[in-house]
């Protein structure tokens, strides 16, 4: 069985997707949910699944063994980072090296980076005049947006999109990718 651990700061619509995906599967379970913001909805969507969750301080997680100890205590195979904010340290990079995933809202390389999340992304995107955007999914390293692509969807800005309508475009994407492109690389391990 692989262990998953989703880290998220918000809403987790994303981590409630892969809840689902996963639900019954025979080799893959989705076993801690770890958020540093403690009104954060993902909470409460994890506590409406039974998934166990925590949470943690920006200290914590850069100062201290809690998030790592957390980790192992709960023999996490694979992290997935769905609306995460904060940066992930070294200790935890190293250790879990390819076996962590990030999705981002636009199609990097373009609008990532620090200060590039949520609304913050949409409005760089319309602002461009950008014809398109799109999700990326890609393996995490020590800098924000900047590991290896997996996998892009794009789809198309048009003239009336505010970064409300946009994010909602956006948000089906990575509804309909994000949770089979985890398990192709869960397959991979
Ligand atoms: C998503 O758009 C994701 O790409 C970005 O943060 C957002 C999280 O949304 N990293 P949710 O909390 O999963 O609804």
């Amino acid at each position: 069985m692989n262990n998953i651990a989703i880290f998220a700061s918000g809403s987790g619509s994303n981590a409630e997707q892969i809840i689902k995906h996963f639900k019954d599967s025979k080799t893959t379970k989705v076993e801690l949910i770890l958020c540093n913001k403690p009104d954060a909805f993902v909470l409460q969507r994890a506590e409406n699944h039974n998934i166990k969750s925590i949470t943690f301080t920006k200290n914590e997680l850069c100062q201290s063994s809690k998030v790592i100890d957390a980790l192992t205590e709960h023999k996490i195979d694979y992290i997935v980072l769905a609306g995460f904010l904060l940066l992930m340290p070294a200790n935890i990079v190293e250790k879990y090296n390819t076996k962590i995933i990030n999705i981002h809202p636009a199609l990097l390389p373009k609008f990532g980076g620090k200060g590039m999340y949520g609304e913050n992304v949409h409005r760089a995107v319309i602002e461009a005049k950008e014809s398109t955007s799109g999700i990326t999914i890609h393996h995490v390293n020590q800098h924000f947006d900047e590991g290896d692509t997996i996998f892009q969807a794009e789809v198309a800005v048009c003239k009336e999109d505010t970064a409300e309508t946009l994010a909602q475009k956006i948000h089906q994407l990575e509804h309909k990718y994000f949770p089979s492109i985890i398990e192709q690389q869960l397959e991979k391990l």
